[in-house]
């Protein structure tokens, strides 16, 4: 006797409530938890990037992949000591779907270990941690902006290149701070220089009359300093009253006079400094960039700004593979992995890491503007060491 499968009503009722969910989870919002300073040194960077963010979700109609984008927002205030319970608010609390975020390199790495653990999409949109891209890369942790390698040890190079023989390095006494200045020595004594001496203060203080008196002492070539937002005013500020500019090339990564200028004023004159982003690429894409962004915001864009702007356009570019289904993880994976950015920097691919190969750029202060002075190092990959996926 052939039997015939008859479903139970309660079978019936159980895939009719599955599917109602399953279509209810593809019409929900993506929920982004943004994760960034909105206090603090860095809490102009962090608005830069939100609103970078929004501004190519805006452009999109407010969707990505045909789903709405609902915003999740926490202060992470640069304080790593509170970053685990920062990102647990957005992991736990509000369940997002995937995190966006930060600045400060120390909280960016607890967001790391979170995202890793939790397995919840990252895009970190500044922090250059090298070790994010290095020994904690992942499959689910990507980012749109730089490792604390690249901008630095293009610096070394051109600083060599300049005939700077004995640098002195300063900086704030955190991951990025001693990442920045490592790569820079990397670069400056490949290329036959020397560093002859690291000075440090704690972050984020501005504190930095005793080790400008140091650097007069002991008269470099040239200095090399990371310092940004609003350390890096104070600091570009300091070094030109002291005197130290006339006779010290002051060099660093762009951060030391990105979104910065205006504070500056005369002090960043003339600054060279090594960045995956200028403020005259006069590229179509970049302009059209900007203008959205001056129009929108009220201010110039600004590397932060990109940054953003790109999490979002990767986030979009994995949310398509998947046809909107940020729960396939997979496939938004594959997709953003697969993606060429078309980012107002340049188009770029990520690495196997998961960090932008992209151009570092010299650029040179000249009134309000990074301006492009050339190609540092084309094409230039972060190392990734330690990196096993
Ligand atoms: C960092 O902590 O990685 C960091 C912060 C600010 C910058 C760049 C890097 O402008």
């Amino acid at each position: 006797m052939q039997t015939r499968f008859k479903p139970t009503r309660f079978a019936l009722a159980a895939a009719a409530l599955f599917f109602a969910g399953q279509v209810l989870a593809q019409n929900a919002p993506i929920k982004v938890g943004l994760m960034l300073p909105a206090t603090g040194t860095y809490a102009n960077l962090g608005t830069m990037i939100e609103n970078g963010f929004k501004l190519y979700v805006d452009e999109q109609g407010g969707k990505l992949a045909g789903r709405e984008i609902q915003y999740f927002k926490v202060d992470d205030e640069s304080e790593p000591s509170k970053a685990t319970d920062n990102v647990n608010k957005l992991i736990k609390r509000d369940q997002v779907d995937v995190l966006v975020g930060t600045v400060h390199s120390g909280v960016a790495l607890g967001m790391a270990k979170a995202a890793r653990e939790s397995k919840t999409l990252l895009i970190v949109a500044n922090a250059g941690a090298d070790a994010i891209t290095g020994p904690m890369c992942a499959k689910n942790i990507f980012r749109s902006s730089f490792s604390n390698w690249q901008p630095a040890y293009a610096m070394g190079k051109v600083a060599a290149e300049r005939g700077h023989k004995k640098v002195m390095t300063i900086t704030w006494n955190y991951a990025a701070g001693i990442e920045s200045v490592k790569g820079f020595a990397e670069g400056f004594e490949k290329a036959g220089g020397k560093v002859t001496g690291n000075l440090t203060l704690p972050f984020p203080n501005v504190e930095f009359q005793a080790l400008l008196t140091q650097i007069a002492s002991q008269k470099p070539d040239a200095v090399y300093a990371f310092f940004a937002g609003g350390g890096a005013v104070k600091f570009v500020k300091d070094y030109a009253a002291a005197g130290l500019n006339k006779s010290i090339p002051l060099y660093g990564p762009g951060f030391l006079t990105d979104g910065t200028l205006q504070a500056q004023g005369p002090a960043a004159q003339g600054m060279l400094t090594t960045l995956h982003y200028a403020d005259n690429l006069n590229t179509p894409r970049d302009n059209a960039f900007r203008l959205a962004f001056a129009k929108t915001y009220k201010v110039n864009a600004d590397v932060y700004a990109v940054q953003g702007y790109d999490a979002a356009q990767m986030l979009a570019a994995g949310l398509k593979a998947a046809g909107g289904d940020i729960r396939n993880q997979a496939k938004v994976v594959a997709g953003i992995e697969a993606a060429q950015i078309d980012s107002p920097r340049g188009k770029f691919k990520v690495s196997a890491a998961h960090n932008p190969v992209q151009d570092i750029y010299l650029r040179q202060v000249k009134g309000n503007l990074n301006e492009v002075k050339g190609v540092a190092i084309k094409a230039l990959a972060d190392p990734a060491k330690g990196c096993k996926m």
